[in-house]
């Protein structure tokens, strides 16, 4: 038998989308983010949103106030809106790209794009400026068919704008995987829990709220789909969370909140999975190295060290129920420098 593999060390591991908050809830999910990963692309999907360059500094100093002493970069974006090239000029040095939602697909998108033609002005401005576009690639229509509606959007897009970097948001099916290869300017990122589940999971037996998010997990297949292109380290490819908490009254609710909370497990429960997969040494690529040449980043250095130690997942972080709550996960972070 082959011994089996009992630590893992990963080089500035990057959360490419991730939900930090503000106040009391940043409190809480920031450090569990800044503690095992070297940076994270913070999503701008605020009340009101984040989408001027006083809003943005000032969620940049409360983040940076919170992230204290660990090594972190915080890489924001702004919410999308019909902003002047001046503006872009101005915000750019502070983010990494421009986040665009569509009008009440999810979670505090109200104020998002109501139709993508309209948009073209600025999305040219940020084509010429070197602007990412990032986006929520989700229409209003039926709600499994709702990522691939949307994909001629993208394919609009990358041919219309062909020197903009776009990123499809936590892809979730075969069909957008397949578009990575077919647009050069195309690239996405996917989260964990689409790697893990599908909607059988979500409401197969009894309902569970805290596996509920947008987009919403799909088929078997393209679970499948989104499973392979990560353990084989699609270099369009790159990990991010979409780590979102809710408070737990807004999640066991009529009417849940969209969003699975992930951060303090996600590189414990990645390990795992690429370990199943015999994929451990696509890891870095994945959850990192991938990042860096995509978006031509270079983080923040930090080694993380994690061993085949189990864990048991706490059952909540101040109000908010962590993916796996009370489970045993079979890797540890055992150090982090
Ligand atoms: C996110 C949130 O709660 O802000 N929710 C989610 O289900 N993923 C928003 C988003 O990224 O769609
Ligand atoms: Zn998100």
């Amino acid at each position: 038998m082959v011994d089996q593999i009992k630590q893992v060390v990963i080089n500035s591991p990057l959360d490419m989308h991730l939900h930090f908050r503000e106040g009391r809830m940043a409190q809480t999910v920031i450090p569990l983010s800044s503690y095992s990963f070297a940076g994270g692309v913070v999503m701008p999907n605020l009340v009101p949103a984040v989408n001027n360059l006083k809003r943005l500094t000032g969620y940049i100093q409360e983040i940076k106030s919170i992230i204290d002493k660990d090594i972190f970069e915080p890489y924001m974006t702004v919410f999308f809106k019909h902003y002047s090239y001046q503006e872009l000029e101005q915000l750019k040095p502070y983010i990494l790209g421009v986040k665009l939602y569509p009008a009440g697909v999810t979670t505090n998108s109200e104020e998002g794009v109501a139709a993508i033609n309209k948009a073209e002005t600025t999305i040219k401005y940020l084509e010429e400026l070197e602007i990412p576009l990032m986006i929520h690639g989700e229409t209003h229509g039926f709600v499994l068919d709702r990522e691939k509606m949307f994909l001629p959007i993208f394919e609009h897009l990358a041919q219309t704008f062909p020197r903009l970097k776009i990123i499809m948001e936590h892809i979730t099916t075969a069909d957008a995987v397949s578009l990575l290869n077919e647009y050069e300017n195309i690239y996405a990122t996917v989260t964990l829990h689409h790697l893990l589940i599908t909607l059988d999971d979500v409401a197969g037996g009894l309902l569970r709220p805290h596996l509920f998010c947008k987009p919403i997990a799909k088929r078997p297949e393209d679970r499948e789909a989104l499973v392979k292109a990560a353990i084989n380290a699609h270099p369009k490819l790159m990990f991010g969370s979409d780590s979102a908490p809710h408070p737990l009254d807004k999640k066991e609710a009529c009417g849940c909140a969209a969003g699975i909370f992930t951060a303090p497990i996600a590189l414990q429960a990645l390990v795992d999975l690429f370990e199943q997969h015999n994929a451990l040494h696509n890891l870095q690529a994945f959850v990192s190295d991938n990042a860096q040449s995509i978006y031509r980043i270079i983080p923040p250095q930090k080694s993380v060290t994690l061993e085949r130690i189990p864990d048991k997942v706490p059952n909540m972080y101040d109000d908010v129920v962590p993916m796996f709550a009370n489970q045993e996960l079979s890797w540890s972070i055992t150090q982090v420098k």
